[in-house]
């Protein structure tokens, strides 16, 4: 394969993903909106006159050349179905490099027959979530339009990948913004490590990303957060590592938690351009799930009807939807404090990618997410408490029929087990204070796969008794 680049207007641009507006800007334009008529953008590229392969097995030859930090990256090996910068300014730090694997014990739990449930482990990616995928596309297009800052609002892992990437180039500062007490201690430890600006605002995500807007707009910094449409370039890949694990086959499911949906919406266009270009002959259904505390798009989608219709969404649904939040003062409020957000910015494009590929929305507990978690933990690498989300949600779409026992589902796991050791120490701990102070207050009333720690007294029988009696 050749890498013709898609960097003049003609090759690929920016265009509004309404049918009805369709405006195209450049692509060395910095926009996170369209300036027509203020909907999301989406990178569109011309296929006909781009070299894309003609199966996708021809992406395997890259594997031999491992040694180019291009063929190296999970996102950039597949650099020809994104290309839209210069090859010499691809920024990489060996971002995915993720494994599909079935398991068997998760499986189980969630009511599959053997073989039949993957979880595709995002958590093994530099910075230890998914982000790295998005991070280093995003940060390419701001390093090929000369960026010197860049800036995100985030639940902790967006930032932590933008404070990771701006440590290891030294191309830019990173800029963060996080709400007051809504941040894992391990996310937050990273940004901090890796040097970033972080700045703590009174509220919670869905107030710092309002104001990352504003002041992103006013000083003219770079905004990497996911309505930057190069990020869901980066993350598209994500499905392309799934298929190639499953030997280029297409799995029936792919159940992936939804925040503020670019994580959904990259899938879908991975899917759509993949369909468009005869690479797959069919589509696997999505299923996105929410935290029932933040369940903006499953209360929208399932039980008010709001669909993408053509590109003519009901926005007066959203927007009653929006008032009621306002006027009750209702925040979002759960565990997986990655996911708790209540205004998902890609909103509109997730809501194509239900339409494309036959989608549901489901809404999970703190309990149930806290209890996936806990058997992903028992079998399956471990995951922070947002990633299990996507299995709680396969199970209860098996409890409801929904999911056929026998078929292929590929859950996501987002985020690294040692994200958020707080969740995971208070669910198993033999302290029930530290239950009820952590987890409590959360409607968590049960661990019942929790492994508590053996107390016992510092003795030798003592030890070995304990030990032989727990075998
Ligand atoms: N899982 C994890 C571990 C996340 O960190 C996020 C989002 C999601 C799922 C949801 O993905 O937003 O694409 O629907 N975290 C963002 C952040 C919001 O700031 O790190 P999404």
């Amino acid at each position: 394969m050749s890498t013709r680049v898609a960097t003049s207007k003609q090759l690929a641009l920016q265009r509004c993903i309404m049918p009805t507006c369709g405006a195209t800007y450049d692509l060395g334009e910095v926009r996170t909106n369209c300036g027509e008529c203020g909907s999301l953008l989406d990178i569109a590229y011309e296929w006909d006159r781009l070299p894309v392969p003609s199966h996708l097995r021809e992406f395997e030859a890259k594997w031999t050349r491992r040694n180019d930090p291009l063929c190296r990256s999970g996102v950039w090996r597949f650099y020809e179905l994104l290309p839209f910068a210069p090859p010499e300014k691809v920024v990489t730090i060996g971002e995915g490099q993720t494994p599909l694997m079935v398991s068997d014990g998760v499986g189980s739990f969630v009511g599959m027959k053997p073989g039949k449930l993957l979880l595709e482990y995002e958590g093994m990616n530099p910075s230890g979530s998914f982000k790295d995928n998005g991070m280093t596309a995003a940060f390419t297009h701001a390093h090929t339009i000369g960026a010197k800052r860049a800036a995100c609002a985030s639940t902790g892992n967006t930032s932590a990948s933008l404070a990771l990437y701006c440590s290891v180039s030294k191309l830019m500062q990173a800029v963060i913004f996080i709400g007051s007490g809504k941040i894992s201690y391990g996310k937050l430890s990273q940004a901090l490590d890796y040097g970033a600006l972080t700045i703590q605002i009174t509220g919670d995500f869905d107030d710092a990303m309002q104001r990352v807007r504003e002041v992103s707009t006013r000083m003219g910094i770079y905004l990497v957060n996911s309505v930057n449409p190069f990020r869901l370039e980066g993350q598209k890949t994500i499905m392309l590592r799934v298929l190639e694990s499953l030997d280029w086959q297409v799995p029936d499911w792919i159940v992936v938690p939804g925040g503020n949906l670019g994580n959904s919406s990259s899938f879908a266009k991975a899917f759509m351009e993949l369909k468009e270009l005869g690479l797959v002959d069919r589509v696997p259904r999505l299923a996105i799930i929410n935290a029932k505390g933040a369940d903006t798009l499953y209360e929208l989608y399932e039980n008010r009807g709001l669909r993408w219709n053509n590109g003519a969404p009901n926005t007066k649904i959203t927007d009653g939807y929006y008032a009621e939040l306002d006027a009750g003062h209702l925040r979002a409020d759960t565990i997986a404090s990655a996911i708790e957000i209540n205004r998902p910015v890609n909103l509109d494009k997730c809501l194509r990618g239900l339409e494309f590929m036959n989608g549901v929305v489901r809404e999970v507990n703190d309990q149930e997410i806290l209890d996936a978690k806990a058997q992903v933990g028992a079998s399956g690498l471990g995951c922070e408490p947002a990633s299990a989300a996507s299995v709680a949600g396969a199970k209860l779409l098996r409890e409801q029929g929904v999911i056929a026992p026998d078929e292929q589902v590929v859950c996501i796991l987002t985020g690294h087990q040692l994200k958020d050791p707080t969740a995971t120490v208070a669910y198993h701990t033999s302290d029930q204070k530290e239950f009820d102070r952590v987890l409590g207050s959360r409607g968590v009333s049960r661990a019942a796969f929790a492994n508590r720690a053996v107390q016992v007294d510092n003795d030798l029988d003592a030890i070995v008794r304990a030990i032989q009696l727990n075998s």
